[in-house]
């Protein structure tokens, strides 16, 4: 008899499909996912489950589901699922790294350009019909080519944005990682590890790509933002939370920085009201991963570790293999 699993993120219909010859397939087909009782409900005698960033995968969750062995989230963030608990179980966790770093990379890059030569803001004023007259200063912001990117987060992503910057325009590159680089790594990104609060007042444009943990709640507060200069930008494409978001709105009335681009949010997708106040801030919601053969890798990298894990494979991303070799 097939094993069950749980596809409880809709997802592409024919990477579904490959699914379908080892398993007996439970989809859910709206687009909403499921509140955790419903999700717990569906999971009764499944083996595994495909989720994304949204499912809490939590104790409660594991104490309610034993017959669960594979968790395979479609992110390379894993700040949903409580990883110690399922290593403690014996459940097998996968994440989907890797597939997304160019094109998350791009768009990083691309919500920096914008925040920075304020593309939205006049975008607005454009559609609000309040062009009248051209003149000199309009909307205009801060340089990106040859000005410093501040990293925050210096892993696969963050490396990709370095190298956007420094061969495609270059800038000077420092960053701020619990690990630095090896020197060989970061000669050809032109990059310098700082410490965070040099990275904070150096750097023209700071993109966040730090993994969420409760380690860093709020790393970038009103302390943090004052550290930073005036002409700044600020780019989170990491999770909601690392930025304290009413501090930064706040930061972005009162002119402290210049200008913010997040595509990521405390509570989303909820969002604090008042950065929908502040005109200086680009907006987009969570979808810096988001070109379609991007989804179709993770979804289909997400496919591949359900098999492997489930058939007596090798899944490839395993976040705690240590479950394997267990029985
Ligand atoms: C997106 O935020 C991801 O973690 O893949
Ligand atoms: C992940 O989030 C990375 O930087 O690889």
């Amino acid at each position: 008899k097939k094993p069950k699993v749980l596809v409880a993120r809709k997802t592409f219909p024919d990477i579904v499909e490959r699914l379908r010859p080892h398993f007996e397939v439970e989809t859910n087909d709206s687009e909403d996912g499921w509140p955790q009782a419903e999700l717990i409900r569906r999971l009764q005698g499944k083996a595994g489950v495909y989720i994304a960033g949204g499912e809490k995968i939590d104790q409660i969750l594991l104490d309610a589901c034993p017959a669960l062995k594979v968790i395979s989230t479609m992110a390379v963030g894993y700040n949903n699922i409580d990883v110690p608990a399922c290593t403690a179980r014996g459940v097998l966790v996968t994440n989907a790294p890797d597939v997304l770093t160019e094109t998350t990379a791009d768009f990083g890059f691309a919500l920096m350009m914008a925040a920075a030569r304020r593309i939205a803001e006049s975008e607005h004023f454009l559609r609000r019909g309040e062009w009248k007259q051209w003149s000199v200063t309009m909307f205009a912001g801060s340089d990106v080519h040859g000005a410093t990117l501040g990293i925050l987060g210096m892993g696969r992503i963050g490396q990709a944005i370095a190298k956007r910057g420094a061969l495609g325009f270059g800038m000077q590159v420092i960053y701020h990682n619990r690990s630095r680089l090896p020197a060989e790594q970061e000669a050809p990104l032109n990059a310098r590890w700082v410490e965070k609060e040099e990275l904070l007042r150096q750097a023209d444009h700071l993109v966040l790509v730090l993994p969420y943990s409760p380690a860093v709640h709020h790393i970038i507060g009103a302390r943090e933002l004052a550290l930073m200069k005036p002409t700044a930008t600020l780019t989170n494409i990491a999770r909601g939370g690392i930025v304290d978001d009413a501090a930064l709105a706040q930061a972005l009335a009162a002119g402290t920085i210049a200008a913010a681009g997040l595509d990521v949010y405390e509570g989303e997708p909820a969002l604090n009201p008042a950065l929908l106040t502040v005109p200086n801030i680009v907006l987009t919601p969570h979808i810096a991963s988001a070109s379609i053969p991007t989804r179709r890798a993770m979804s289909g990298l997400a496919v591949d570790n359900l098999i492997a894990a489930l058939t007596g494979g090798k899944p490839p991303t395993p976040l705690n293999p240590e479950v394997l070799g267990r029985s």
